[in-house]
């Protein structure tokens, strides 16, 4: 088995080290190799240098973990909204059609973050309401809602609001510790190591993922912000700074997506249950020295 995972990111990072360290394969010889590449090694947005690749190389699967997620955040999405679509719709489906043609699995890393509201746990066939036809949108969703509608082939997993066994700076739980001012929401939030797990058990039992199909990759039962910062501050990781204020009041160039995903195809299509989200803060805390 050959594996190309692309974007040594967060994610990609995280990915990589179970596939390549800890993973327990179902054959000891199921594994060839793992090629994990940055764009600087190995420029996988050119789709000559990606189709070159697969001609010398016969992989299993493709798993792209890049992704533009702005810096601090995706604000930085509306100052480099060229950049957003090119990274986030027009890479990942150059990505998918040559993974198409060459007949290669694809695993494609994405965001929830294309729903907006509480009327209801949305489901991967319901209609992206913080997308494309949305201009009160930020470009980041847009851009993903995008990749959802012009893809054909492929896994699209839906993560939000990532958290980790460590104080990455990517994690929410880290985002958090850092920021003097919160808002009070209930978001669905993706455990990494329960993601590892997916994409693990997928390779591992060689599931196809070559039809296309959206699945919600979020823990069920998310919590209020105010709840996982109590989770937190038990564990003694807390910010005396913090200050609850209302959204506007954070002057934020881009909305932001506020809403809760059903995990039903996640439980029922793939029989894959995620820890609760309680249950997943607590054992990402638990794993992090203060
Ligand atoms: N982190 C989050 O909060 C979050 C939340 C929801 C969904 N996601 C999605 O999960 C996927 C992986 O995200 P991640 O957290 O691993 O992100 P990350 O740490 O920013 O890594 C993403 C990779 O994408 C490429 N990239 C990102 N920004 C770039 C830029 N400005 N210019 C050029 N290349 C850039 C880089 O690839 P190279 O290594 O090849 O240079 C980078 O390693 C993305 O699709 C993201 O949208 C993330």
């Amino acid at each position: 088995m050959n594996i190309l995972i692309l974007g040594k990111g967060y994610v990609g990072n995280y990915i990589n080290d179970r596939l390549t360290k800890t993973a327990s394969w179902e054959q000891p010889t199921k594994l060839a190799s793992v090629d994990f590449e940055s764009r600087k090694q190995f420029d996988y947005t050119n789709l000559n240098t990606l189709a070159k690749r697969f001609e010398s190389k016969k992989y299993d699967y493709v798993i792209n973990c890049s992704g533009f997620t702005g810096r601090p955040n995706v604000d930085q999405g509306e100052d480099k909204k060229e950049l957003c679509y090119k990274l986030n719709t027009f890479v990942p489906l150059g990505v998918s059609s040559m993974c198409k043609l060459h007949d290669i699995n694809y695993i494609h890393i994405s965001s929830g973050c294309v729903y907006n509201g509480y009327t209801k746990q949305y489901t991967e066939e319901d209609e992206p309401n913080f997308g494309l036809f949305n201009e009160e949108s930020s470009t980041y969703s847009k851009s993903k809602h995008a990749y959802e509608l012009g893809s054909d082939h492929g896994l699209t997993l839906r993560i939000r609001m990532p958290f980790c066994d460590k104080l990455h700076e990517r994690s929410v739980l880290t985002k958090l510790l850092n920021y003097d001012r919160l808002v009070n929401y209930v978001n669905s939030k993706t455990y990494i190591p329960d993601l590892v797990d997916f994409v693990e058990m997928i390779v591992n039992k060689g599931r196809s993922t070559k039809t296309k199909s959206l699945l919600n990759f979020v823990n069920p039962k998310p919590l209020l912000t105010v709840q996982v910062t109590d989770i937190m501050s038990n564990r003694g990781l807390c910010n005396t700074n913090w200050e609850w204020v209302q959204f506007e009041e954070l002057n934020t160039k881009a909305n932001r997506s506020n809403c809760i995903l059903s995990t039903e195809k996640l439980e029922k299509e793939y029989e894959f249950k995620l820890l609760d989200e309680e249950v997943a803060i607590e054992k990402a805390l638990a794993n992090i020295s203060i």
